[in-house]
């Protein structure tokens, strides 16, 4: 096998996923260096989103590999990939309803607590001092990303700006090496889009971690990625610079009859 390491910190090769007679994604391969913002582009139904499913292990692909820092975790559960260090958020929000903001940041953090089963159901000292520290960071997380003050709230209460926020605070909550964000600017307003892109550019300069993120909102795109891959009926379209890409006459005809 090739070393993923000298390529990529994340290296995704010949990923195919038929479901029926669909091929969501047919050979699809990209690799994103450390520090590096990747965005992944195509029109609707192109596959982007069953990439990131087969990254993070919601399905194991038919065929090809996933390599994360040189450890291969094709066929891995989804809360090992995650404890790997690959963090994400959804296309379509998903929060626990049943918990309020705090505790939906400290549900990321759970697989890492030095306790059993049988401490946490008594209640012993090693939990409550591990739930502490999970509290104090979920809180530096929520402040991060400008929801300090509203970790008693209800998810579903806050405005969906606010809720994609929510979202990002549970994924930097796993300390990833990579974070897979899937059209996180969807439904925010102009000025929340702007927003947003400096939040990213923020975090980033912090974390200084490999971001891929899936978008149709051009301003997003064409602000974060250093490069990008477009997918066009589950397949490889083209990849490279971003500008060059934008301008490639194959790439602006499969968005043909596509709204932005
Ligand atoms: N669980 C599933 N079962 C059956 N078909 C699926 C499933 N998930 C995705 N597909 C199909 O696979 C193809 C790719 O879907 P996917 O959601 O990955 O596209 P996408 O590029 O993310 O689109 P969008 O921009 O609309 O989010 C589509 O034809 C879709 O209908
Ligand atoms: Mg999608």
């Amino acid at each position: 096998m090739t070393t993923s390491s000298t390529r990529g910190l994340l290296q995704a090769t010949g990923l195919c996923l038929a479901f029926g007679g669909v091929k969501a994604v047919e050979d699809f391969s990209f690799d994103a260096k450390p520090g590096e913002i990747v965005g992944i582009i195509g029109p609707n139904g192109a596959g982007k989103t069953t990439v990131f499913n087969l990254i993070t292990g919601v399905y194991a692909p038919d065929k090809g590999s996933v390599v994360l820092d040189g450890i291969e975790l094709t066929g891995w559960r989804q809360d090992a990939i995650a404890r790997q260090g690959i963090g994400r958020t959804f296309q379509n929000i998903r929060l626990f309803k049943g918990l309020n903001v705090l505790e939906n940041v400290m549900t990321a953090s759970d697989p890492y607590a030095p306790y059993n089963f049988f401490s946490a159901i008594l209640a012993l000292p090693a939990k409550r001092a591990a739930d502490r520290q999970a509290a104090q960071k979920a809180r530096e997380y929520l402040d991060l990303v400008g929801l300090a003050g509203m970790e008693d709230a209800r998810p579903e209460s806050l405005p969906y700006g606010l809720q994609r926020k929510l979202e990002l605070a549970r994924a930097l909550a796993i300390q990833p090496k990579v974070i897979l964000l899937d059209e996180p600017a969807a439904g925010l307003n102009p000025s929340e889009v702007r927003e947003f892109i400096d939040l990213v550019r923020r975090l980033h300069e912090r974390f200084n971690f490999t971001i891929v993120f899936i978008e149709h909102r051009m301003e997003v795109v064409m602000n974060l990625s250093h490069k990008l891959f477009v997918l066009s009926f589950g397949k490889l379209l083209a990849s490279g610079e971003p500008e060059a890409v934008r301008r490639n006459p194959e790439v602006i005809e499969a968005y043909i009859g596509e709204e932005e």
